[in-house]
Protein backbone atom coordinates (compact mmCIF):
# COMPACT_ATOMS: atom_id res chain seq x y z
CA UNK A 1 0.00 0.00 0.00
CA UNK A 2 1.75 3.37 -0.95
CA UNK A 3 1.46 6.23 1.65
CA UNK A 4 -1.11 8.43 -0.76
CA UNK A 5 -3.40 5.31 0.28
CA UNK A 6 -2.59 4.62 3.98
CA UNK A 7 -5.51 5.51 5.68
CA UNK A 8 -4.82 7.76 8.76
CA UNK A 9 -6.79 5.43 11.41
CA UNK A 10 -7.35 1.93 9.87
CA UNK A 11 -9.90 -0.39 12.96
CA UNK A 12 -9.93 -4.03 11.90
CA UNK A 13 -12.51 -5.91 13.85
CA UNK A 14 -12.23 -4.63 17.12
CA UNK A 15 -13.71 -7.06 19.74
CA UNK A 16 -13.60 -5.39 23.49
CA UNK A 17 -15.08 -8.49 26.71
CA UNK A 18 -15.25 -6.84 29.42
CA UNK A 19 -15.78 -9.43 32.57
CA UNK A 20 -18.41 -7.60 35.31
CA UNK A 21 -17.83 -8.37 38.94
CA UNK A 22 -18.81 -11.84 39.94
CA UNK A 23 -22.37 -12.00 41.54
CA UNK A 24 -22.60 -15.68 42.71
CA UNK A 25 -20.05 -18.11 44.07
CA UNK A 26 -21.93 -20.80 42.01
CA UNK A 27 -22.28 -19.21 38.65
CA UNK A 28 -19.35 -17.75 36.41
CA UNK A 29 -19.52 -13.80 36.04
CA UNK A 30 -20.84 -12.64 33.41
CA UNK A 31 -19.79 -11.01 30.69
CA UNK A 32 -20.08 -8.27 27.95
CA UNK A 33 -19.27 -7.41 24.66
CA UNK A 34 -18.53 -3.23 24.39
CA UNK A 35 -17.14 -4.09 21.10
CA UNK A 36 -18.16 -6.35 18.77
CA UNK A 37 -16.48 -6.73 16.12
CA UNK A 38 -15.94 -3.42 14.75
CA UNK A 39 -14.06 -2.11 11.88
CA UNK A 40 -13.58 1.65 10.35
CA UNK A 41 -11.14 4.13 8.00
CA UNK A 42 -10.82 7.43 8.87
CA UNK A 43 -8.58 9.13 5.87
CA UNK A 44 -6.41 12.10 6.84
CA UNK A 45 -8.10 15.44 7.70
CA UNK A 46 -11.68 13.73 7.48
CA UNK A 47 -13.88 13.28 10.23
CA UNK A 48 -15.71 10.33 11.31
CA UNK A 49 -18.76 11.21 13.89
CA UNK A 50 -19.79 8.16 16.48
CA UNK A 51 -23.25 8.12 17.86
CA UNK A 52 -25.23 5.77 19.63
CA UNK A 53 -27.20 5.59 22.91
CA UNK A 54 -25.46 4.99 26.32
CA UNK A 55 -23.83 1.65 26.54
CA UNK A 56 -23.56 1.22 22.88
CA UNK A 57 -19.62 1.38 22.94
CA UNK A 58 -18.67 4.45 22.15
CA UNK A 59 -16.32 5.58 24.53
CA UNK A 60 -14.59 2.11 24.82
CA UNK A 61 -14.16 2.48 20.72
CA UNK A 62 -12.63 5.88 22.20
CA UNK A 63 -10.18 4.47 24.65
CA UNK A 64 -9.20 1.31 22.29
CA UNK A 65 -8.24 3.77 19.33
CA UNK A 66 -6.39 6.08 21.86
CA UNK A 67 -4.43 2.62 22.67
CA UNK A 68 -5.33 3.25 26.82
CA UNK A 69 -7.04 -0.20 26.71
CA UNK A 70 -5.36 -3.61 24.61
CA UNK A 71 -8.49 -4.99 23.05
CA UNK A 72 -9.57 -8.41 23.27
CA UNK A 73 -8.40 -9.33 19.59
CA UNK A 74 -8.69 -6.75 16.48
CA UNK A 75 -6.48 -3.92 15.37
CA UNK A 76 -5.98 -0.24 15.68
CA UNK A 77 -3.29 1.06 12.67
CA UNK A 78 -2.82 4.71 13.44
CA UNK A 79 -0.42 5.74 9.69
CA UNK A 80 -0.37 2.18 9.30
CA UNK A 81 1.66 1.74 13.03
CA UNK A 82 -0.41 -0.92 14.93
CA UNK A 83 -0.47 0.45 18.38
CA UNK A 84 -0.44 -3.01 20.28
CA UNK A 85 2.09 -4.11 18.79
CA UNK A 86 4.92 -1.15 18.54
CA UNK A 87 7.22 -1.46 21.59
CA UNK A 88 5.78 0.79 24.66
CA UNK A 89 8.65 3.74 23.98
CA UNK A 90 7.30 3.53 20.48
CA UNK A 91 4.13 4.22 21.12
CA UNK A 92 4.61 6.86 23.59
CA UNK A 93 6.34 8.96 20.84
CA UNK A 94 3.62 8.01 18.81
CA UNK A 95 1.35 9.87 20.94
CA UNK A 96 1.88 13.47 19.54
CA UNK A 97 0.08 11.96 16.67
CA UNK A 98 -3.65 11.33 18.80
CA UNK A 99 -4.89 13.13 21.73
CA UNK A 100 -8.03 13.54 23.46
CA UNK A 101 -10.80 15.91 24.76
CA UNK A 102 -13.07 14.25 27.19
CA UNK A 103 -16.99 14.96 28.64
CA UNK A 104 -16.57 16.86 31.32
CA UNK A 105 -14.75 19.58 31.11
CA UNK A 106 -15.36 20.08 34.91
CA UNK A 107 -13.47 16.25 36.02
CA UNK A 108 -10.82 16.19 32.91
CA UNK A 109 -8.69 19.44 34.27
CA UNK A 110 -6.33 18.90 37.21
CA UNK A 111 -7.88 21.70 39.92
CA UNK A 112 -4.30 21.86 41.39
CA UNK A 113 -2.71 22.83 38.41
CA UNK A 114 -2.78 25.85 36.42
CA UNK A 115 -3.62 25.93 32.97
CA UNK A 116 -0.05 26.79 31.37
CA UNK A 117 1.48 23.34 33.17
CA UNK A 118 -2.24 21.38 32.07
CA UNK A 119 -1.71 22.47 28.49
CA UNK A 120 1.71 21.76 28.45
CA UNK A 121 1.36 18.55 29.87
CA UNK A 122 1.51 16.20 26.49
CA UNK A 123 4.20 18.13 25.55
CA UNK A 124 6.28 17.95 28.42
CA UNK A 125 5.82 13.97 28.57
CA UNK A 126 7.21 13.81 25.12
CA UNK A 127 10.42 16.43 24.78
CA UNK A 128 12.79 18.09 27.10
CA UNK A 129 11.42 21.82 26.84
CA UNK A 130 12.92 24.67 28.30
CA UNK A 131 10.48 26.98 30.14
CA UNK A 132 10.45 29.60 27.54
CA UNK A 133 9.88 28.03 24.77
CA UNK A 134 7.41 25.93 26.68
CA UNK A 135 5.20 28.79 27.33
CA UNK A 136 5.59 30.54 23.86
CA UNK A 137 3.82 27.11 22.90
CA UNK A 138 1.18 27.57 25.41
CA UNK A 139 0.31 31.26 24.94
CA UNK A 140 0.52 30.24 20.76
CA UNK A 141 -2.19 27.45 21.41
CA UNK A 142 -4.26 29.49 24.35
CA UNK A 143 -4.81 31.57 21.47
CA UNK A 144 -5.71 29.10 18.88
CA UNK A 145 -8.40 28.69 20.89
CA UNK A 146 -9.70 31.77 21.77
CA UNK A 147 -7.93 32.35 25.37
CA UNK A 148 -5.61 35.02 26.09
CA UNK A 149 -1.92 34.82 27.51
CA UNK A 150 -3.23 36.16 31.08
CA UNK A 151 -5.11 32.71 31.59
CA UNK A 152 -2.05 30.71 31.91
CA UNK A 153 -1.56 31.28 35.43
CA UNK A 154 -4.95 30.68 36.13
CA UNK A 155 -6.81 27.52 37.32
CA UNK A 156 -9.56 25.76 36.04
CA UNK A 157 -12.07 26.75 38.84
CA UNK A 158 -11.84 30.31 37.46
CA UNK A 159 -13.01 29.16 34.28
CA UNK A 160 -16.71 28.47 32.65
CA UNK A 161 -17.28 25.08 31.31
CA UNK A 162 -17.04 25.96 27.88
CA UNK A 163 -13.32 27.97 28.58
CA UNK A 164 -12.43 24.80 30.34
CA UNK A 165 -13.44 22.36 27.10
CA UNK A 166 -11.33 25.57 25.23
CA UNK A 167 -8.61 24.51 27.30
CA UNK A 168 -9.20 20.66 26.28
CA UNK A 169 -8.63 21.17 23.18
CA UNK A 170 -5.59 23.63 23.69
CA UNK A 171 -3.99 20.69 25.59
CA UNK A 172 -4.57 18.16 22.58
CA UNK A 173 -3.53 20.86 20.34
CA UNK A 174 -0.09 21.55 21.96
CA UNK A 175 1.53 18.58 20.40
CA UNK A 176 0.11 18.82 16.91
CA UNK A 177 -1.43 15.98 16.45
CA UNK A 178 -3.07 14.59 13.21
CA UNK A 179 -6.31 13.03 15.29
CA UNK A 180 -8.45 14.05 17.97
CA UNK A 181 -11.00 11.95 19.43
CA UNK A 182 -13.41 13.77 21.51
CA UNK A 183 -15.91 11.70 23.48
CA UNK A 184 -18.98 13.95 23.79
CA UNK A 185 -17.22 16.90 24.46
CA UNK A 186 -20.17 19.39 23.59
CA UNK A 187 -22.84 16.96 26.07
CA UNK A 188 -22.17 18.95 29.35
CA UNK A 189 -22.54 22.30 28.30
CA UNK A 190 -25.43 24.96 27.40
CA UNK A 191 -26.81 24.87 23.83
CA UNK A 192 -25.39 27.94 22.76
CA UNK A 193 -22.30 27.17 23.91
CA UNK A 194 -22.23 23.91 22.54
CA UNK A 195 -22.10 25.49 19.02
CA UNK A 196 -19.19 27.82 20.01
CA UNK A 197 -17.21 25.22 20.79
CA UNK A 198 -18.31 23.14 18.05
CA UNK A 199 -17.12 26.08 15.66
CA UNK A 200 -14.30 26.48 17.29
CA UNK A 201 -13.71 22.55 16.19
CA UNK A 202 -14.25 23.15 12.89
CA UNK A 203 -11.74 26.17 12.47
CA UNK A 204 -9.03 24.40 13.93
CA UNK A 205 -10.05 21.28 11.31
CA UNK A 206 -9.63 23.86 8.44
CA UNK A 207 -6.55 25.49 9.87
CA UNK A 208 -4.46 22.53 10.44
CA UNK A 209 -6.21 19.84 8.79
CA UNK A 210 -6.85 17.40 11.75
CA UNK A 211 -9.31 15.00 12.14
CA UNK A 212 -11.62 14.52 14.51
CA UNK A 213 -13.61 10.85 15.88
CA UNK A 214 -16.48 13.06 17.60
CA UNK A 215 -18.57 10.87 19.79
CA UNK A 216 -22.26 11.94 20.52
CA UNK A 217 -25.71 10.46 21.44
CA UNK A 218 -26.89 13.04 19.36
CA UNK A 219 -26.56 12.96 15.44
CA UNK A 220 -27.23 17.33 15.27
CA UNK A 221 -23.48 17.53 16.71
CA UNK A 222 -21.85 15.44 14.34
CA UNK A 223 -23.84 16.26 11.31
CA UNK A 224 -21.52 19.65 11.96
CA UNK A 225 -18.13 19.04 11.79
CA UNK A 226 -18.30 14.97 10.48
CA UNK A 227 -17.72 13.81 6.83
CA UNK A 228 -18.64 10.05 7.70
CA UNK A 229 -20.76 8.96 10.56
CA UNK A 230 -21.03 5.55 12.07
CA UNK A 231 -23.94 4.45 13.90
CA UNK A 232 -23.56 2.23 17.03
CA UNK A 233 -25.55 -0.40 18.57
CA UNK A 234 -24.77 -2.84 21.18
CA UNK A 235 -20.97 -2.56 20.55
CA UNK A 236 -21.52 -2.96 16.06
CA UNK A 237 -21.77 -0.48 13.71
CA UNK A 238 -25.09 -1.02 12.24
CA UNK A 239 -24.99 1.92 9.86
CA UNK A 240 -22.69 4.18 8.07
CA UNK A 241 -22.94 6.86 5.76
CA UNK A 242 -22.45 10.34 4.77
CA UNK A 243 -24.73 12.58 7.18
CA UNK A 244 -27.00 13.67 4.14
CA UNK A 245 -26.68 9.82 4.11
CA UNK A 246 -28.12 9.35 7.12
CA UNK A 247 -30.54 12.35 7.63
CA UNK A 248 -32.36 12.01 4.07
CA UNK A 249 -31.95 8.25 3.86
CA UNK A 250 -31.64 6.49 7.08
CA UNK A 251 -31.00 2.90 6.09
CA UNK A 252 -31.28 1.38 9.59
CA UNK A 253 -34.57 1.21 11.75
CA UNK A 254 -32.11 2.30 15.25
CA UNK A 255 -30.84 5.70 12.95
CA UNK A 256 -34.48 5.98 12.19
CA UNK A 257 -35.33 5.57 15.82
CA UNK A 258 -32.67 8.22 16.83
CA UNK A 259 -33.22 10.87 14.89
CA UNK A 260 -36.77 10.83 15.82
CA UNK A 261 -35.65 11.08 19.53
CA UNK A 262 -33.71 14.40 18.54
CA UNK A 263 -35.22 17.59 17.69
CA UNK A 264 -33.78 18.50 14.51
CA UNK A 265 -31.77 21.73 13.36
CA UNK A 266 -31.71 20.98 9.56
CA UNK A 267 -35.67 20.52 10.11
CA UNK A 268 -36.91 23.50 12.04
CA UNK A 269 -37.76 23.30 15.27
CA UNK A 270 -38.48 19.33 15.54
CA UNK A 271 -39.89 17.71 19.21
CA UNK A 272 -38.36 15.55 20.98
CA UNK A 273 -40.04 12.50 21.18
CA UNK A 274 -39.59 8.85 22.80
CA UNK A 275 -38.15 6.46 20.71
CA UNK A 276 -34.12 5.85 21.13
CA UNK A 277 -34.61 6.41 24.88
CA UNK A 278 -34.30 3.08 26.68
CA UNK A 279 -30.45 2.10 27.35
CA UNK A 280 -29.85 -0.39 25.15
CA UNK A 281 -29.28 -3.94 26.71
CA UNK A 282 -26.53 -6.19 26.87
CA UNK A 283 -28.75 -9.40 27.19
CA UNK A 284 -29.73 -9.59 23.26
CA UNK A 285 -30.72 -12.35 21.66
CA UNK A 286 -28.16 -15.08 20.72
CA UNK A 287 -29.38 -15.24 17.18
CA UNK A 288 -30.63 -13.27 14.49
CA UNK A 289 -30.24 -9.07 14.32
CA UNK A 290 -29.52 -7.66 17.73
CA UNK A 291 -32.35 -4.89 16.91
CA UNK A 292 -34.64 -7.46 16.87
CA UNK A 293 -36.44 -6.84 19.97
CA UNK A 294 -37.42 -3.30 19.26
CA UNK A 295 -37.86 -3.19 15.52
CA UNK A 296 -41.19 -2.44 14.56
CA UNK A 297 -39.93 -4.15 11.18
CA UNK A 298 -39.05 -7.24 12.16
CA UNK A 299 -40.19 -10.74 11.01
CA UNK A 300 -39.15 -14.29 11.14
CA UNK A 301 -35.83 -14.13 8.94
CA UNK A 302 -34.96 -10.89 11.36
CA UNK A 303 -35.32 -13.35 14.19
CA UNK A 304 -33.20 -16.43 12.70
CA UNK A 305 -30.46 -14.30 10.91
CA UNK A 306 -27.91 -11.94 11.84
CA UNK A 307 -27.49 -9.32 9.32
CA UNK A 308 -24.34 -8.30 8.47
CA UNK A 309 -23.24 -4.32 7.59
CA UNK A 310 -23.51 -4.17 3.37
CA UNK A 311 -23.31 -1.57 0.96
CA UNK A 312 -27.02 0.16 0.23
CA UNK A 313 -25.82 2.78 -1.70
CA UNK A 314 -22.69 4.84 -3.10
CA UNK A 315 -20.53 5.30 0.56
CA UNK A 316 -23.48 4.04 2.40
CA UNK A 317 -23.74 0.71 4.54
CA UNK A 318 -25.97 -0.56 7.08
CA UNK A 319 -26.75 -3.81 8.96
CA UNK A 320 -30.68 -4.36 8.19
CA UNK A 321 -32.05 -7.10 6.28
CA UNK A 322 -35.11 -4.61 5.56
CA UNK A 323 -32.54 -1.83 4.72
CA UNK A 324 -33.94 -0.91 1.15
CA UNK A 325 -37.31 -0.68 2.96
CA UNK A 326 -36.37 1.58 5.63
CA UNK A 327 -35.17 3.90 2.72
CA UNK A 328 -37.99 3.57 0.98
CA UNK A 329 -40.26 5.40 4.25
CA UNK A 330 -40.82 8.85 4.53
CA UNK A 331 -37.35 10.35 6.41
CA UNK A 332 -38.53 11.25 9.73
CA UNK A 333 -36.56 15.01 9.07
CA UNK A 334 -39.40 16.25 7.10
CA UNK A 335 -41.76 16.25 10.31
CA UNK A 336 -41.39 19.38 12.33
N1 LIG B 1 -14.26 -1.12 32.28
C1 LIG B 1 -15.43 -1.73 32.08
N2 LIG B 1 -15.76 -2.84 32.79
C2 LIG B 1 -16.92 -3.48 32.57
N3 LIG B 1 -17.85 -3.09 31.68
C3 LIG B 1 -17.60 -2.00 30.96
C4 LIG B 1 -16.38 -1.26 31.10
N4 LIG B 1 -16.40 -0.21 30.24
C5 LIG B 1 -17.56 -0.29 29.57
N5 LIG B 1 -18.28 -1.37 30.01
C6 LIG B 1 -19.58 -1.81 29.48
O1 LIG B 1 -19.46 -1.85 28.05
C7 LIG B 1 -20.64 -1.34 27.43
C8 LIG B 1 -20.28 -0.16 26.56
O2 LIG B 1 -19.91 0.93 27.38
P1 LIG B 1 -19.36 2.33 26.84
O3 LIG B 1 -18.27 2.07 25.88
O4 LIG B 1 -19.06 3.19 28.01
O5 LIG B 1 -20.64 2.88 26.05
P2 LIG B 1 -21.07 4.39 25.69
O6 LIG B 1 -19.86 5.25 25.76
O7 LIG B 1 -21.64 4.26 24.31
O8 LIG B 1 -22.11 4.77 26.68
C9 LIG B 1 -21.60 -1.02 28.55
O9 LIG B 1 -22.44 -2.11 28.74
C10 LIG B 1 -20.70 -0.81 29.73
O10 LIG B 1 -21.36 -1.10 30.94
MG1 LIG C 1 -19.52 7.06 26.75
Amino acid sequence: MTAALQPLLDVKDLMQRYTLPRESLFRPPAQVLALNGVSVQVEAGKSLGVVGESGSGKSTFARLVMALERPTSGQVALLGRDLNRIPADELRRARRDFQMVFQDPYGSLDPRQTIARIVAEPLTVLEETDRSTLRARVSAVLRQVGLRDADMDKYPHEFSGGQRQRIAIARALITQPKLIVADEPVSALDVSVQAQVLNLMQDLQEQFGLSYILISHDLAVVDYLCDEVAVMYLGRIVEQGRPEDLFERCAHPYTRALLDAVPRARAGEGRRRRGAQAIASQSAAATGCPYVSRCPLADQHCREAEPRLRRVGAAHLAACHKAEAVMALPQAAVEG
